[in-house]
């Protein structure tokens, strides 16, 4: 895409116009992360972090950003068609326009395991997009899911397969975690008793998915 094509794609997106512009004349691109769990700043964030910090390893042209859903005025009503309880307060336009911005080329999204599925910030997220579904304006963007559960096999690669099926229907580029580890995606233990930073495969697959994100993020934008 050249600058112009850049820039009228933003517009068109509502977006802000400097963030998008300055992206596209530096070569740069944002690997956004999503952290999904209603605890602000615990293992979940912690991973996403690490997770993040991999992706910026890859090359000086990947700038990342960390956004919790915590705390956030985002309800899952609006996703069908009901009043948000935050009413004008809602926070999902401005997320939204982030989300769609050119430069954002890849999103990482992060979430708890809670009974073998996604955390309810989780499924708010993917619900509220459905918003951004009818002009497919996730498509195209390179998607990866890490995971976070109390046990070491406490369903979070269910968790992660049920993230990438709703990332999918919106025509992301699904990726898991690169190798040596080479799965599904992040897959991350917080309940070892020496605390998450011993669980040293989990957090393995949470750096190797922040370098794939990264690398086919740039690989896609430079295609394009
Ligand atoms: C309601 C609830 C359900 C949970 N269910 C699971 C589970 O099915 N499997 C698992 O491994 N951990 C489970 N956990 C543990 C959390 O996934 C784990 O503590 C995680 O590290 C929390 O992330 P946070 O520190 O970012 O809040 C559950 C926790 C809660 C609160």
């Amino acid at each position: 895409m050249d600058r112009r094509t850049f820039v009228a794609a933003s517009l068109a997106a509502g977006t802000s116009v400097s963030v998008a512009a300055q992206a596209a004349s530096s070569g740069s691109i944002t690997i956004l992360g999503i952290c999904c769990s209603p605890r602000k700043g615990k293992t979940t964030f912690e991973s996403m972090q690490i997770c993040l910090a991999e992706a910026a390893k890859v090359d000086a042209r990947i700038k990342t950003e960390l956004i919790e859903m915590a705390g956030m005025k985002i309800d899952g009503a609006p996703a069908a068609g009901l009043p948000s309880v935050f009413g004008e307060e809602d926070e999902f336009p401005r997320l939204q326009e982030k989300l769609i911005r050119p430069d954002v080329a890849g999103i990482i999204l992060g979430t708890p395991t809670y009974f073998g599925n996604m955390s309810y910030l989780a499924t708010i997220l993917i619900d509220r997009c459905i918003a951004v579904r009818s002009s497919f304006g996730l498509a195209g963007k390179v998607a990866g899911v890490l995971a976070v559960g109390g046990a070491r096999n406490g369903g979070q690669e269910l968790v992660i397969a049920s993230v990438q099926a709703a990332l999918m229907a919106q025509e992301m580029i699904v990726v898991g975690d690169s190798r040596p580890t080479g799965h599904r995606g992040a897959t991350v233990w917080s309940g070892m008793k020496e605390g998450l930073m011993a669980d040293e495969w989990g957090l393995s697959t949470a750096k190797n998915l922040g370098k794939r994100v990264a690398q086919v993020a740039l690989q896609v934008s430079a295609a394009r």
